[in-house]
C-alpha cells in the first residue's frame, strides 16, 4: 500500500512559469542517456527470458510531472524494446509486443496537463497510458507487473523534511538556511538518515513491483564523492533564495521565524551513497552506474534561465509555507540578486548525473 510523503509537484499548466516550459534543464540529462539505454536494451534485455509468451510489455515513469520529458524517455524505451523484439522474433517465434504505459507522480501532480500534453494518438504507439497518482515511497503499482521501470530527477525529494532541523532546541537545526547546504554536520546527518530511509522503501517497492528480470534505469543528480553541497552552484542559487526570504522578512512580507521553520526537503547524495543503497537492497543487481558532467554545465546558464527552472522547480513547496503572493516577489528578488552577483561557474563545484541501470534478480 502506498505510504504517506509529503507532496510539492512541479509548477502545473502550460504558462510561461510551468515545469512544461522549465524543464530543459532535466531534458538535456534525459537526453544524454537515451543512445546508452537504447544500446543497453539491445544487448543486455534478453525478452525470451523474460517471458516467450509476453504480449504487453508494461513500463513505468516513477515522478514523471507533467512533461515533455516523460514522453521522450517513454519513447526511446519502447523503440528499443521494439527493434529488440524484431531481432529476437527472427530467430524465436515472439508473440506481437503491444505497449502499456504507466505515468506516477504525487496525486496533485497536474496530471490534466500531462494527459492534455502527450503525442497525438497517431504517434503513440502505447494502447494503455495509465495514471498513477500516489508516492513512489511505497508500492503503487501491483507484484511483479512492470517490465522497465524508470525515475528521472526524482529521489533527491524526500518523503518528508528530516526531523529536528527546524528545531531551534535540537543540535541539528539548520538556523535561517533553507536547505542541506553541508555547512552544519548533524543537519548532514539528519538529511542523510531521511534519504537513506526513503531510498530503502523505494528500491523496496520496486523490487516488488517489477518482473524477475526486469529492469530500473535511474538518472538524478549527485555530488562526486568527497564534495561538499556548498561549493556547487545550485546550492549558491538555494542559499541565495533563502538571502531573498530574509530580505522579505525584513521589509515585513514574511517573518524570520516562519523562514527558521522552513527547510526544503530535497537531498543530494553522494555518489557512493547511491550505489550503497542499491546494494544494501539486495534484490537487484547494478548493471550499469556511471556520472558524467551535466550536458548544459559547460555553458554559462542564464540568470533567468537558473530563475525560471528554481521557479517552476520550488514554487509549490515555498507557496505552501509562506502563503500565495511570495513567489512573484521572492522570484523577482533572485533574478536581481544573480545579476548584481552572477554566479561563477568557473569557480563552482560540478554536481553530476549519475545513470544507473539495475536489474531485479
Ligand atoms: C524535477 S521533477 C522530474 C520530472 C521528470 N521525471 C523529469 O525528468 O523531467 C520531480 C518529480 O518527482 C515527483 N515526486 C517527488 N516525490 C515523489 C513521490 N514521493 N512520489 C511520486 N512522485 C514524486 C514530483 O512531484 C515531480 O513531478
Amino acid at each position: 500500500m502506498p505510504t504517506s510523503s509529503q507532496s510539492y509537484p512541479m509548477s502545473g499548466g502550460e504558462d510561461q512559469h510551468s515545469y512544461i516550459h522549465n524543464s530543459s534543464y532535466q531534458k538535456a540529462a534525459v537526453d544524454g542517456i537515451e543512445e546508452k539505454t537504447r544500446q543497453y536494451i539491445l544487448e543486455k534485455i534478453d525478452l525470451l527470458n523474460l517471458n516467450p509468451d509476453l504480449s504487453t510489455f508494461t513500463i513505468a515513469d516513477f515522478g514523471c510531472s507533467i512533461g515533455p520529458n516523460t514522453f521522450h524517455a517513454v519513447q526511446n524505451i519502447i523503440d528499443a524494446v521494439k527493434r529488440k523484439h524484431l531481432k529476437e522474433s527472427q530467430e524465436n517465434s515472439l508473440v506481437f509486443l503491444e505497449f502499456q504505459v504507466y505515468f506516477n507522480d504525487q496525486p496533485n501532480n497536474d496530471f490534466n496537463t500531462l494527459f492534455r500534453s502527450q503525442p497525438p494518438s497517431s504517434q503513440q504507439e502505447y494502447f494503455s497510458v495509465v495514471g498513477v497518482p500516489g508516492s513512489f515511497y511505497g508500492r503503487v503499482l501491483p507484484r511483479n507487473s512492470i517490465h522497465i521501470g524508470y525515475t528521472s530527477y526524482t529521489t533527491h525529494w524526500l518523503s518528508k523534511v528530516p526531523e529536528h532541523v527546524c528545531d531551534k532546541k535540537s543540535p541539528a537545526w539548520n538556523k535561517s538556511y533553507i536547505q542541506c547546504n553541508n555547512l552544519i554536520e548533524e543537519v548532514t546527518k539528519a538529511y542523510k538518515v531521511q534519504f537513506t530511509k526513503d531510498m530503502s522503501v523505494f528500491l523496496k517497492a520496486r523490487a516488488e513491483e517489477l518482473v524477475p528480470g526486469g529492469l530500473m534505469i535511474a538518472l538524478g543528480q549527485c555530488l562526486p564523492d568527497g564534495v561538499p553541497m556548498y561549493e556547487t552552484w545550485s546550492c549558491i542559487v538555494k542559499d541565495t533564495i533563502g538571502d531573498c526570504l530574509l530580505d522579505m522578512a525584513i521589509s515585513g512580507l514574511t517573518t524570520i521565524e516562519k523562514i527558521e521553520l522552513f527547510n526544503l526537503p530535497v537531498y543530494f547524495p553522494e555518489f557512493s551513497e547511491l550505489k550503497g543503497a542499491i546494494e544494501q537492497n539486495g534484490s537487484f543487481t547494478i548493471e550499469m552506474m556511471e556520472t558524467e558532467d551535466h550536458p548544459l554545465e559547460a555553458m554559462q546558464l542564464t540568470n533567468d534561465f537558473i530563475t525560471s527552472m528554481f521557479r517552476a522547480i520550488f514554487s509549490k513547496v515555498i507557496e505552501e509555507h509562506f502563503g500565495n503572493g511570495v513567489v512573484d516577489e521572492l522570484f523577482d528578488k533572485l533574478a536581481k540578486k544573480l545579476s548584481k552577483q552572477p554566479i561563477d561557474f568557473e569557480k563552482c563545484k560540478k554536481q553530476m548525473v549519475y545513470y544507473i541501470v539495475f536489474k531485479r534478480k
